[in-house]
Parts: C-alpha cells; structure tokens; sequence
C-alpha cells in the first residue's frame, strides 16, 4: 500500500512542553529571557524579568548572560545590543517592528534636526538606532518628565519621535518642545466616545491610560503612566475596576497582582482587536523556542551607529 510520506514543517521541532524545554535552553546558553507586558501571557509567565521599557533597558544593561532572548519588538532588543555588542541578542521574529519607530525616517528627522541647530534632542525609546544616534538623550514613558526637567530651562528641545508623549511631558514640565509628528498606531485606536460610555455602564472604575493616547483620551484619564507605573498604581488605588487605555497584554500581569480587582480594556473605535499591538503580538512562544533552538534571528547592527547611539541612551540610564 502507498503511504504518502508528510513533509517535515517546523512544527515538527516544537517539543510538546514547550516551558519546560525553554527552561532547558536558557541553562544550555547561558540566556535571559527579557519581555514587555505587552507579550502574550506565555511568554511573560517565561520570562526572567518583565518590565517597561526603562526596566527592560536598565536590565539589559546589567545582565551577566551570555545570550539575551527579548521578547518585545525590533528597537528594544537593537538597544539590548547597543549596550551588549559582545552578547548573542535574539528576537523571536524579526518583523516585530514598530509603527512609531517607523514614524521616524533617519533622513527625513536629519533634515528636520538640521532646522533647529540651536536644540538638543530628546528621542523616546520608540525609535531606530539611527535616530538614537541623532538624539543628545534617550528616555521613556516612565523617565520622560524627569529628564525634560533636568535640562535648563533656556535650552530649546526637540522632542522625537512621539507627538502625544511630546504633548504630554510639554504640559508636565510646562516646557515649550518642538515635536516630531509621530504616533503609536495601537494609542491612537482607542475611542472616547465607547469609552465614555463604558465609564457610565461602571460608574465607580477608575480610567488608568498610557500617555502615547491621544488627548481626548488623556482628558478622561484618573491616572497616566507607563506600563509599569500603571500596574503599580492598580494596585495601590482604593477602586476595584480600572478601564485600562494601553495594550491589554498588561492586564495579565494586573490580574496576577490584584486578583479581585476587575480590568476592562479600553474599546478601540471599531469592534476590533486594533488595540492588540500587532508587532508585538507576532512573537509566539513556540517562535522564542524556535530562536533560542537556532540562535537566530539575531539583532546586528553597524559599529558606527552602535557607537553613536550608545551615549544618549548611557545618559538616560544616568539620569533615570
Ligand atoms: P513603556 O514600556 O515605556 O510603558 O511603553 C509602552 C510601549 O508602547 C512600548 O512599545
Ligand atoms: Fe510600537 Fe505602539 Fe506597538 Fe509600542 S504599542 S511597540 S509604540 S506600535
């Protein structure tokens, strides 16, 4: 009898634990696992340290592995490298870009840079390495305010690549910033008409949001912060329901940390998932396996960019 013979797929290299051979891999290469909340739970539940933004770069500044896995998307595992060019940096799919990265082209912001010769330039994390090699400082949703604020007050500033955070940090520390026109796809979906109504269904929850939302969503906000100021600041509150205005993927960590607490993400404007970051979503946990298995895909880039951007992200760790 003829038996057809099935082509091997990859799926065919997926162990059935797939936990279990992770743990496995990260003894044999001497890894970390770094993820953003935004990961879907599995691989936030594998990780060895999750955190913003700021927490993933302060880890990966000072991590003695050998080999650093980053679950996350494109720009926060190219600044693993730029502070780790002798360690092995994977990223389980390398198409996990970024929309407000890409909001940023390296030769459209020289130009622009070049018409403001007298600022200094403050670029959020969210960006290439060819923009942080453009930028005097780097800095995050969580350390944005306290930066601004440490620059004297006749220093004009242009502020890249985030036109809501530029708004908001402007607001914060009443500083005039010339702002980069960029945005982050997945906070600009939120709606304030749905979640307006939201609010009038549960009256008693707190509206908690990420300041990349647009101001209409601001407005209504109880509390902004970054992911992680948003997670700690869930648990301290008297509320028991928060509407949370940034990627849902951090209500898994809010559940874990207050579990009697109810967490309804905030409705995007049509019925969709858009609120689902789709470049951070392409990592799978069989994906980070599949890298780690592979020591591929790996992030490079070239020395001279490396050694360009490293310092305004050297300043940004100093001044954190
Ligand atoms: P934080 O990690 O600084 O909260 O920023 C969220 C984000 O959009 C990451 O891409
Ligand atoms: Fe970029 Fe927005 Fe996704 Fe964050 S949530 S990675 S800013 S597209």
């Amino acid at each position: 009898m003829f038996t057809a013979v099935k082509p091997k797929t990859h799926l065919d290299e997926i162990p059935s634990d797939l936990f279990g051979a992770i743990n496995e891999l990260k003894k044999e290469l001497n890894a970390v696992v770094l993820a953003h909340y935004y990961q879907e739970a599995d691989i936030q539940d594998i990780a060895d340290y999750l955190g913003d933004s700021l927490g993933l770069s302060q880890q990966a500044a000072n991590t003695d592995a050998e080999v650093i896995v980053f679950a996350g998307v494109h720009f926060m595992a190219e600044t693993a490298k730029i502070l780790n060019p002798d360690k092995l940096v994977l990223l389980p799919d390398l198409a996990a870009g970024c929309s407000l990265a890409d909001s940023c082209p390296p030769e459209a912001f020289q130009a622009f840079k070049a018409a403001h010769p007298d600022h200094i330039v403050i670029s959020y994390i969210n960006c290439s390495a060819e923009i942080k090699a453009l930028s005097d400082i780097i800095c995050t949703s969580s350390n944005a305010v306290k930066i601004v604020n440490q620059i004297p007050a006749e220093q004009p500033i242009i502020f890249a690549p985030d036109r809501n955070l530029g708004r908001y940090v402007s607001e914060q520390t009443g500083r005039d910033l010339v702002l980069w026109d960029g945005s982050c796809i997945v906070h600009e979906t939120f709606s304030e008409k749905r979640m307006i109504e939201l609010k009038v269904e549960h009256p008693s929850a707190e509206i908690i949001a990420h300041p990349e939302c647009e101001p209409p969503v601001l407005r209504h906000a109880d509390y902004i912060g970054s992911t992680t100021a948003l997670l700690k600041y869930c648990q301290q509150s008297q509320s028991d329901q928060f509407i949370v205005a940034t990627e849902p993927g951090i209500i898994h960590q809010m559940e874990k940390a207050a579990p009697n607490k109810q967490f309804i993400p905030a409705p995007a404007m049509n019925n969709c998932a858009c609120n689902e970051c789709p470049y951070m979503r392409l990592n799978t946990l069989e994906k980070l396996y599949l890298a780690m298995k592979n020591k591929a895909p790996e992030i490079t880039l070239p020395e001279a960019i490396r050694v360009k951007a490293l310092q305004p992200i050297q300043r940004m760790l100093a001044m954190s």
